[in-house]
Order: structure tokens, then C-alpha cells, then sequence
């Protein structure tokens, strides 16, 4: 099983939350298969399929997911990543980043304490969607110094 967060030691298993619209359909099947390959316990809030819906709505479903505590982390997909990671920016407590490369996945961790993972399907093909999620999960918060320009971004959302 993939190591997460070097949470060995916790009790708790970590779970993910997926959504993605219809331009990121295909890629979220194929990470939710990568997902299962690791055994890392997953919820698919859709699209469950090729029809046009949009973003906005799974976004929403993925971040408030995470508030309630029913979900660890959030995988959120569309065409460019970008619809994605403006709308679960507008949830109050989600840090959404908009991942492109190995470093960048692993930076909105250290750095940011990313909560959720976006994903440009018309950016960035399977095998390398599937380096990113494993890097993003698998990396920690580095905190330090980076605690108080997190708690200034929660003060810019009034929590
Ligand atoms: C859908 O065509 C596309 O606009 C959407 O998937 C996303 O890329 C928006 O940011």
C-alpha cells in the first residue's frame, strides 16, 4: 500500500474524493483505477459519464465533502484543471491546487497543505496524472513557516 503522508502510524485511513465533469470523465476513471491498485479507499461524486455537465457543481460536492470530515482529500478533474481549481477555491477551508508536474504536485503539499488535487485531462495524459496523484498523496506539510501564510489565506475567507 502506498505510504500516505508518512501517516503510518494513524489510525485513521485515509480517504479520497473524486469529481470530475464531462472533459475529465476518462482521466478520472483511469486515477480512480490507480487508486484502487494502491487500495486507498476512494468516493466517486461523477460525472459518470461523456455527457456535457458543469464543473462548477462537482467542485462544490468534492470540497463541501472534505468539510464535513467525510473525506481526507479531493481529486477534482476537468479539461484544463483550471474551471476546477477556481470553483473549489470558493469553499471555505479548500486549498485546491492546480497540479502540471511532478514538482508542482509535491509543492502544493509541502508548501500549501493542498487538499485537493486538480487535473487538466487536456493537459496531462494518464501515466503522468497517475505520478502526481501518487506524489501528492504521499507527500506531508512541511508547516513551519509555511503555517502562518496558511492561516493568512483562511483569514482572506473569514475563517
Ligand atoms: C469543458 O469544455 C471545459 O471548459 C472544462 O472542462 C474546463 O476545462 C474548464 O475550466
Amino acid at each position: 500500500m502506498l505510504q500516505l503522508f508518512g501517516w503510518e502510524n494513524r489510525d485513521k485511513i485515509v480517504k479520497v474524493v473524486l469529481g470530475a465533469d464531462h472533459a475529465g470523465y476518462l482521466l478520472k476513471e483511469s486515477i480512480k483505477e490507480y487508486l484502487s491498485s494502491k487500495e486507498i479507499a476512494f468516493t466517486d461524486l461523477g460525472t459518470f459519464k461523456e455527457e456535457s455537465v458543469d464543473y462548477p457543481e462537482f467542485a462544490y460536492k468534492v470540497g463541501t465533502t472534505i468539510l464535513k470530515g467525510e473525506a481526507d482529500m479531493g481529486i477534482l478533474v476537468c479539461g484544463t484543471g483550471i474551471g476546477m481549481s477556481i470553483s473549489a477555491n470558493k469553499v471555505k477551508g479548500v486549498r485546491a491546487a492546480l497540479v502540471y508536474n511532478k514538482e508542482t504536485a509535491e509543492l502544493s503539499r509541502l508548501h500549501n497543505n493542498a487538499n485537493v488535487l486538480c487535473l487538466g485531462s487536456r493537459m496531462t495524459d494518464e501515466k503522468d496524472a497517475r505520478i502526481y496523484v501518487e506524489t501528492w498523496l504521499s507527500t506531508s506539510f512541511e508547516g513551519g513557516r509555511h503555517e502562518k501564510r496558511l492561516e493568512l489565506i483562511s483569514k482572506l475567507t473569514g475563517l
